[in-house]
C-alpha cells in the first residue's frame, strides 16, 4: 500500500482511520457528580473518517513532537497537547516508556464541532496507530479502556458499527442484529456548538420548565426496545419514527436557526430530520442512497446549511489503512 503523502520521509509511520459517530437515540439523564450526564444511547458509526498518521521522528529533527491537521476546519483544531489524538499519543506512549518523538498528521473528514464525535475519532484512530507503532499489541478491549479516559465516545469510535452506549456513553454494547442500513443527508451548519454548552442549556431548559424537578435518574433501558427491534429489520420509515435526541431542544435554543433547516429538510421529504448529538449538525433520514441526494440537493438549494453531504451506516470501526511493517 503507498505511504500516505503527509508522512515525514525516512520515518517509520502507522496510518489509521477512525469514522464519525450519529446517536439513533440519545436519552440523557441527570448531571452526576463528575459533572458528566448519565446517558442511555444508540450509537451508529457512519462512512465519514478521521485519518491520522503517527511516525517516529529523529529526536534532532524538531524542536516539539508537531500535530498538523488538513482539511475542512483544520485552523478550529488545536494543535498543541490538548489535541485529542496527541493525548491518546501521550497516553499510549507514557504506557510503553517512549521518549520516542512521535509527529502526528490528522486529516478531517468528520465535521469540526459538528456532534458527530470528529475529535473522538482522531483520539481512536491515534490511539489504534501508535499501538501499532509502539509495537504494544493491546487488545481491542484495553484500547476501549484507554479511549475512555480520553472521552466518553472515544470507545465507540474504535469499536463502530451499532452500540447501546451507557454510563457517560463509554460502557458500550454490540447491537450485533442492528443491521438496517442507513442513507442520511449531513447538514453542516455555520459555526459550532462545543458539548459541555449544549449539557449545561439542557439542564437549564429543564430546571426552568420544571424548577421543582429532583432529577430525572436514569434514562429508562427498555426506551430503546423499539428502535433495536426495527434496527433489525429493513424498513428505513419504521426505523426513522423511533429516533430522539434529548439534545436537540438545547441545541435548537443556542442555534435556533436550525429550526429552518430542519424544516427544510423535511419538506424536501426526508423520512425524519434531527440534530446530530450536541449539534449543530443536522441530520435527515432517507429511503435509498438516490433519495438521500435528492434531498441533500434541496437543502444545497435552500442555502440552509454550510455543506451538504450524503453518507450511509453502518461501517466498521477505527483500524489501520497503512503499515509499512505490514504486520
Ligand atoms: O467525554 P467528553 O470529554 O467528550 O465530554 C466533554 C464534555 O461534555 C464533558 O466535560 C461534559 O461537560 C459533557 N458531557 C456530559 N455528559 C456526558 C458526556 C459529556 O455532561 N455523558
Amino acid at each position: 500500500m503507498p505511504r500516505d503523502a503527509s508522512t515525514p520521509a525516512g520515518a517509520r509511520a502507522v496510518t489509521a482511520v477512525a469514522p464519525a459517530k450519529i446517536n439513533l437515540h440519545l436519552g440523557v439523564g441527570d448531571v452526576r457528580g463528575d459533572g458528566y450526564h448519565d446517558l442511555l444511547t444508540v450509537y451508529r458509526a457512519v462512512d465519514l473518517w478521521e485519518r491520522v498518521t503517527v511516525a517516529l521522528v529523529d529526536a534532532d529533527a524538531a524542536d516539539d513532537d508537531e500535530v498538523i491537521v488538513t482539511g475542512p476546519g483544520a485552523p478550529q483544531v488545536p494543535t498543541d497537547r490538548t489535541n485529542l489524538a496527541a493525548r491518546a499519543v501521550d497516553l499510549l506512549r507514557e504506557e510503553a516508556g517512549s521518549d520516542a518523538r512521535i509527529a502526528i498528521r490528522i486529516h478531517k473528514g468528520v465535521p469540526v464541532a459538528g456532534g458527530m464525535a470528529g475529535g473522538s475519532a482522531d483520539a481512536a484512530a491515534a490511539l489504534v496507530a501508535t499501538d501499532r507503532l509502539l509495537g504494544l499489541g493491546l487488545g481491542r478491549a484495553a484500547l476501549e479502556e484507554r479511549a475512555a479516559r480520553l472521552g466518553s465516545d472515544v470507545p465507540f469510535c474504535i469499536r463502530g458499527g451499532t452500540a447501546l452506549g451507557t454510563g457517560r456513553g463509554e460502557k458500550l454494547a454490540t447491537l450485533l442484529h442492528a443491521r438496517a442500513e442507513q442513507h442520511i443527508v449531513v447538514a453542516l451548519a455555520d459555526g459550532g456548538l462545543s458539548t459541555p454548552t449544549v449539557f449545561a442549556e439542557l439542564d437549564r431548559l429543564r430546571a426552568e420548565r420544571d424548577p421543582a424537578d429532583p432529577g430525572r435518574g436514569l434514562p429508562r433501558a427498555g426506551g430503546v426496545d423499539p428502535l433495536v427491534a426495527a434496527l433489525a429489520g429493513d424498513d428505513p420509515a419504521a426505523v426513522a419514527g423511533l429516533l430522539a435526541n434529548d439534545m436537540e431542544a438545547a441545541a435548537l435554543s443556542l442555534m435556533p436557526a436550525l429550526r429552518r433547516t430542519l424544516r427544510v429538510g423535511r419538506e424536501a421529504g426526508a423520512l425524519h430530520g434531527m440534530v446530530s448529538g450536541s449539534g449543530p449538525t443536522c441530520l435527515f433520514f432517507c429511503t435509498d442512497r438516490d433519495h438521500a441526494i435528492a434531498v441533500a440537493a434541496e437543502i444545497s438549494e435552500h442555502g440552509v446549511a454550510r455543506e451538504v453531504r450524503v453518507t450511509r451506516g453502518p461501517v466498521g470501526g477505527a483500524h489501520i489503512v497503512d503499515d509499512p511493517t505490514g504486520k
